[in-house]
């Protein structure tokens, strides 16, 4: 009873009389808001070493970030943010930033040793749920993990900006899993491995992403077990987007396991500055030159690819299929400069190599 009252009248103090509105300024307050509240405000709040700030919403809530939020560093594997709920909108107000403070992990070895880093924001939502105007600043590992729903992202940016001469390695931007009727559009990624990685999911879209410095928007398909079925992913579209200064632009790999990625479209994708190879499609990830494995990439349409890519040992375009694995390429319009030369061991319809 008493535990009661206290609770109750602590979360009275939180609710202002005019709107509504849930203010959460202390790390204490978020199970107590999230559980009461639909209308919540997260405002200059710093997320305790080793703790998550875990947002498990009510249908319908709506969460604002205002000022900085800060996490403190502590070595476990994260996620810093996890976002459950159903028709929820979760948006920063402007100059708003969650900072994971990156620097203070990274080692140059990124997930493969080192301290072990936490990843940052994890989305498992469903049902129209919205994610706008969210600014994070220096991940320490992956940035934003999409396991959603009927979700739609914009107006993000990733700004790992600072990983490029501090030892920053797989800060992944947005990866993609077990992720249906997604769309994520009008973002900017600064960081140190794939922009986008698709490891599954169905009824995807990108659209307008600026990617710099990354290794490309990405497929990462396949388990490392060749009995594992890793399912079908299928109709994935990435439109009007920029990958500047990076190692790859667009990069399609699978490892073992079986499986199927179909009905795939990159559109109106421009390059600049990259400096491994301009579309990079290899079957053999992980294990090069390993060309025995069952994964299939079927229907796989890229048109209007263009721009620029650096140095002599660029390519321009680099495809290793398996043995019968990679059907119903349809290609156009691919203008991609360089001076290095393109290796195909498949041809796609209407590109030659
Ligand atoms: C958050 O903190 C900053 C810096 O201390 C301050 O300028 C700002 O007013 C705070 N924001 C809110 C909404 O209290
Ligand atoms: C998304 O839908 C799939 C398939 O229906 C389901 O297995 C998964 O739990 C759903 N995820 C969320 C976050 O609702
Ligand atoms: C993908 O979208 C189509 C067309 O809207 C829909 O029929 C299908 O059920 C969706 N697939 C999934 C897995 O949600
Ligand atoms: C493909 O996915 C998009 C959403 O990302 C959806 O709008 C479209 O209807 C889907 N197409 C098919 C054929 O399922
Ligand atoms: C390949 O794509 C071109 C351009 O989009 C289209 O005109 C052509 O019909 C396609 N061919 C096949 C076999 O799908």
């Amino acid at each position: 009873m008493l535990g009661k009252i206290l609770i109750f009248t602590f979360f009275t103090s939180l609710v202002t009389s005019q709107q509504n509105e849930c203010v959460i300024t202390e790390f204490s307050q978020v199970e107590t808001v999230v559980t009461h509240c639909t209308n919540i405000i997260i405002t200059n709040l710093t997320v305790p070493a080793g703790e998550a700030l875990i947002l498990d919403l009510q249908d319908g809530s709506r969460v604002l970030f205002e000022g900085n939020i800060i996490f403190e560093v502590a070595y476990w594997l994260g996620h810093l943010v996890q976002v459950t709920g159903n028709n929820v909108l979760v948006e920063g107000a402007p100059g708003s930033i969650l900072n994971a403070q990156g620097e203070k992990y990274w080692d140059g070895m990124g997930g493969n040793g080192g301290v072990t880093k936490p990843k940052f924001f994890n989305i498992a939502t469903s049902g129209g749920s919205v994610f706008r105007n969210i600014y994070l600043l220096n991940c320490a590992h992956f940035c934003v993990r999409v396991a959603a729903n009927d979700t739609h992202l914009y107006g993000w940016t990733l700004d790992v900006n600072a990983g490029n001469l501090n030892g920053g390695l797989n800060t992944d931007g947005f990866g993609i899993s077990h992720a249906n009727n997604v769309i994520i559009e009008d973002s900017v990624v600064m960081n140190q491995d794939d922009c986008v990685a698709v490891t599954s999911g169905n009824n995807l879209t990108f659209r307008n992403l600026q990617c710099y410095g990354s290794h490309g928007l990405s497929f990462s398909m396949g388990s490392s077990s060749m009995d594992n079925d890793n399912g079908i992913t299928k109709n994935v579209t990435f439109r009007d987007c920029l990958v500047a200064n990076g190692l790859y632009g667009i990069h399609l790999k699978t490892k073992r396991g079986r499986g199927l990625v179909t009905d795939v479209t990159y559109e109106n994708i421009k390059l600049s500055g990259i400096t491994e190879d301009g579309i990079y499609i290899n079957q053999d990830y992980m294990d090069i030159g390993n060309i025995r494995r069952p994964f299939k990439i079927k229907n796989l349409k890229i048109s209007n690819v263009y721009g620029s890519i650096n140095g002599n040992l660029a390519r321009p375009v680099h495809i290793v299929c398996n043995e019968d694995t990679c059907s119903d390429w349809n290609w156009s319009d691919i203008n991609i400069i360089g001076t290095g030369r393109s290796y195909c061991n498949y041809l796609p319809l209407g590109f030659s190599c």
